[in-house]
């Protein structure tokens, strides 16, 4: 067991650990003077059925979440296996990270990367500070699933596939 005595000595250690769970990946995106503005985020969290809610961590140097936070509606869609390079995409610097992904406006301004597994249209409900990131609670007022198709899956900084084992286990939800 490594003592963390300061995050930044154990940068590294966090960065595996973290690593260890797998998460599916999602894109947050909104039209922003009418142009797709939106990032990649692992750290996506279902939170709530009742009010319907999930959350995303994002990073205090985000320069994307500042354009899209105001925006009445935002768009997260849950991206489906093969769609690497989209997740790439959103979350390049210094290129149109919408140049080679297709997309959908809602009438509300979410955007939706098409032939996603998932599309959750949200507004935020609040942000909590959370050291070098915030949580942001979006509230879902709209959605659609194609639990079909099979996730993304982001894994020790990897991209993988997801594979079934066995049945669903009383209780747990998705
Ligand atoms: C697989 C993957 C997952 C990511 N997850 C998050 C996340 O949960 N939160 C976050 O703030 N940034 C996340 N990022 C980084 C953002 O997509 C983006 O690169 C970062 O916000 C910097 O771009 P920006 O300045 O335009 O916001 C992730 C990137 C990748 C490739």
């Amino acid at each position: 067991m490594i003592k963390i005595a300061s995050a930044a000595d154990a940068a590294e250690q966090l960065r595996q650990a973290y690593g260890c769970f797998p998460s599916g990946v999602t894109a947050v995106c909104a039209l922003v003077d009418g142009i797709p503005v939106g990032m990649a985020a692992s750290s996506f969290t279902s939170v709530s059925m009742n009010p319907p809610l999930v959350s995303v961590c994002i990073q205090h140097s985000s320069t994307t979440w500042p354009k899209i936070q105001p925006r009445s509606r935002l768009g997260v869609s849950v991206l489906a296996e093969g769609q690497d390079a989209e997740c790439l995409a959103l979350s390049s610097k210094g290129q149109d990270r919408f140049a080679g992904i297709a997309w959908t406006p809602s009438p509300d301004g979410a955007v939706y990367v098409s032939g996603a597994t998932a599309w959750l249209e949200c507004s935020l409900e609040a942000e909590l500070p959370a050291g070098d990131h915030l949580i942001a609670l979006l509230r879902i007022h709209g959605l659609r699933a194609e639990p079909a198709r099979s996730p993304l899956v982001f894994h020790g900084s990897v991209f993988r596939s997801l594979a079934a084992v066995s049945g669903a286990p009383n209780g747990a939800a998705g």
